[in-house]
């Protein structure tokens, strides 16, 4: 795993462990026999360390996390670098990260190649630097730069760590020669003052100033995560404790977050990303479809999705045509974009050059006759089967036979949609998320038809457009809105029943969801869902009156039907759910009229108010989405929970430190979580999301553990 090499008067360690070089037992032992045998070596003058293949160490094995740790530990290692008795050289190309960047702390020198990235992106682990990373990066950067870098996990562009003082020189050519050059001259050289412990924190004195302002910082940033905090704390107590001291506190503070349940489900969350890259569909995988190239696009509709998706594309560098039906659409799709990309801007999520760049690839236009070039195509125009029809069987007319094409629905099977193509197997659906140019979540959607040719290249897509793919099977209402469905039925049944929509949200918020489903609502606008209400019933062949209970055999609330008649669409109309201090305002406060419609609301309809405990408001939404969780995968809509907790997490901001809503339901319990969803069953009558799953049964009956489940699903499946 380290293959030890002399080179004149260097010894090179070249750890050889792809496909990150990730420092688990067999690279640490190699390290240390390397470092002992080039002290020993007496050709040896300086030592090298470097990465072979793509990357110097990318951090520890975060597989190995939970099991026994095995000696010698990366401390360990690093103390042999550091009191090596000659001089030690980090060659740093690719990615140098976590327990990388602590073993390359502990060299007497840095070295990188400009494409390098340097960080501790251990908190996104739920965890902080556990070497001494805390305590030595301060001493190089200053205290404000250290906090900000490890209470982030950002990897930092090799010129900016040069910036910083974390890397002594950046260099070009070959690494390893360029390297061994620099290492044969610092060999003269003394060094003994390169370890970073013997250095002084910069400005000491005004520890409690920065720490102060990382804190209020990463609390309003990092809302409800435990492991910001305690980088914080960490870095601070390397200006306020001795070496030593310091060295102590961060490893209780490491231990301490290493035993808490956000760590597990922030590292749960990690290899979830990385399962769902790894798609399945009958005829076809990521193993055995190729995607086609997409070097030109198009979006169909300028509305606020369509629009969203082409600043997604355009600032991963693709041309785009914007077809609208008329110049004033169109117009307002341009200028929405323009604002949009000028925002990220501001925000600097988007360089200047990208936005100047996108601004010469978006093409708008009203003509079908310029996109029939293209290689693929998204629609995005209004959720209506019947429009969503007629725009394929153009696009069928037009399009060359290769171009792939996408419908951006959010509920429709994409089966009938592709009906009214002469080419089903080049329909897929890429379900976006609003704000489409912000929401990381892109549901792949693959119909009975579609190619695992097609799926590729929507999968290779998202990437490209710096979003996480997730695959699934065409159904009504996919993957995240149909979980999303009882989830947020129950939140209005609930207020129908005698909670505040305030008592609700704060329910969710405690929880960690960034906002309450009414807050969402009043976001995504009322007059929306009063819409997608009318359609639902048109689908279903009836209409909703006052008089609805039930609509397709479920328990239906009129409830917001209520507020859209008030004309309270939410934010766009200064009030709905809440009152805002404006039109289009954010700060959303209670409002007794609200109250009252409530109110006369339940009094039309003899419903007695009822005290409702937060545990039953969690478990009443959190659970029956579960149980349709359980319904998805036995259904084969998905392969594995890891899809369903990953869509939650990137389309609804699920807080990851709970690892996704099927994780958490394992954490809990699948027992406790079966008999409670049979409670609300026996007394949350006529909402058939309240059936208790099969699948769900068996697993909790047989208690199987969560890395199983997707074993019992195939099963189930056959
Ligand atoms: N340990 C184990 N496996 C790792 C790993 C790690 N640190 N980093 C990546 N991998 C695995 C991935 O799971 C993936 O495996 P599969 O192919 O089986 O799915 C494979 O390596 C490639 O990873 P990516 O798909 O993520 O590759 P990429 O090129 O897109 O990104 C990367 C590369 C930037 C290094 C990214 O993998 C990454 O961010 N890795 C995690 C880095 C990290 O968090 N390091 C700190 C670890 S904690 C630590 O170091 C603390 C300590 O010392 C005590």
């Amino acid at each position: 795993m380290v293959d030890y090499s002399v080179n004149g008067s260097v010894a090179v360690l070249m750890v050889n462990n792809p496909p990150v070089n990730a420092l688990g037992h067999a690279v640490r032992v190699g390290l240390k026999t390397g470092i002992e045998r080039g002290a020993k070596d007496s050709r040896v003058r300086s030592i090298i360390i470097i990465g072979k293949g793509q990357t110097f160490p990318a951090g520890a094995d975060i597989r190995e996390f939970g099991k026994p740790s095995k000696e010698p530990w990366l401390t360990a290692v690093g103390n042999l670098i550091k009191t090596c008795s000659k001089p030690v050289v980090a060659a740093i190309h690719g990615t140098c990260l976590g327990g990388g960047l602590e073993i390359a702390l502990f060299s007497h020198y840095r070295i990188a190649v400009s494409s390098a990235r340097v960080g501790f992106p251990e908190v996104t682990l739920g965890l902080l630097p556990g070497a001494g990373g805390s305590q030595r990066l301060s001493r190089l950067t200053g205290l404000p730069v250290a906090m900000e870098m490890i209470s982030s996990g950002r990897h930092v562009p090799a010129r900016k760590a040069k910036e910083y003082g974390i890397i002594d020189e950046i260099v070009s050519g070959d690494l390893l020669k360029t390297a061994l050059k620099f290492a044969q001259e610092v060999q003269s050289r003394p060094f003994k003052d390169r370890c970073l412990r013997y250095k002084v924190v910069p400005n000491a004195d005004r520890v409690e100033e920065y720490a102060s302002a990382a804190l209020t910082q990463v609390k309003k940033k990092y809302k409800g995560f435990e492991a910001p905090v305690a980088c914080v704390q960490a870095v601070r107590s390397s200006a306020e404790l001795s070496y030593e001291e310091g060295m102590k506190r961060e490893r209780d503070l490491f231990l301490q977050l290493g035993q808490s349940g956000q760590a597990k489900a922030q590292q749960y969350a990690f290899f979830a990303e990385r399962a769902v890259t790894k798609w399945q569909m009958p005829g076809g995988s990521y193993k055995t479809a190729k995607p086609l190239p997409v070097r030109s696009t198009a979006v169909i509709g300028a509305g606020t999705m369509g629009s969203g998706i082409a600043v997604c594309l355009l600032s991963a560098g693709l041309p785009v045509y914007l077809l609208e039906q008329n110049e004033k659409f169109l117009q307002s799709g341009v200028k929405l974009i323009e604002s949009i990309m000028a925002g990220s801007v501001k925000l600097g999520k988007v360089s200047m050059e990208t936005a100047k760049r996108a601004a010469t690839l978006l093409k708008p236009t009203l003509s079908y006759d310029d996109i029939k070039d293209v290689d693929l195509v998204i629609e995005a125009v209004f959720e209506n089967l019947d429009i969503k029809k007629e725009v394929f069987s153009k696009l069928d007319k037009i399009c060359k036979p290769s171009a792939i094409l996408c419908t951006n629905t959010s509920t429709i099977d994409i089966n009938r949609i592709s009906s009214a193509t002469s080419r089903p197997e080049k329909v897929v659906g890429t379900h976006f998320f609003a704000p489409a140019y912000h929401m990381k979540l892109l549901e792949n959607i693959y119909g009975t038809k579609t190619s695992p040719e097609a799926v590729a290249t929507v999968m290779k897509l998202g990437k490209t457009i710096n979003k996480v793919p997730v695959l699934v099977k065409s159904c009504h209402g996919f993957l995240a809105n149909r979980m999303n469905a009882p989830f947020s039925s129950e939140a209005i049944f609930l207020v129908e029943e005698g909670a505040s929509p305030q008592e609700v949200d704060q329910v969710n918020e405690d929880f960690g969801m960034p906002m309450g489903p009414f807050k969402v609502r009043d976001l995504s606008g009322i007059d929306i869902s009063w819409r997608i209400n009318r359609e639902v019933a048109k689908v279903l062949g009836t209409s909703i009156t006052k008089e609805t209970r039930f609509l397709g055999g479920n328990r239906y609330c009129g409830l917001n039907d209520d507020f859209y008649d008030k004309g309270r669409y939410g934010r766009k109309t200064g009030k709905g759910w809440y009152l805002y201090e404006k039109v289009g305002g954010k700060t959303a406060v209670a409002d007794p009229e609200a109250e009252e419609i409530i109110n006369s609301y339940r009094q039309s309809r003899g419903i007695v108010k009822r005290k409702i405990t937060p545990q039953e408001i969690f478990e009443r939404q959190f659970y029956s989405a579960i149980n349709e969780g359980f319904r998805i995968l036995e259904e084969g809509i998905c392969n594995m929970p890891e899809e369903i907790d990953i869509s939650w997490i990137y389309g609804f901001s699920y807080p990851k430190y709970r690892g996704g809503p099927m994780f958490y339901a394992s954490q809990i319990g699948l027992q406790r979580v079966y008999d409670r969803i049979c409670h609300y069953h026996e007394t949350c009558p006529y909402s058939i999301h309240w059936v208790p799953n099969r699948l769900l049964k068996k697993l909790a009956e047989n208690n199987v553990p969560f890395t199983q489940w997707a074993n019992h699903v195939s099963k189930s499946k056959m």
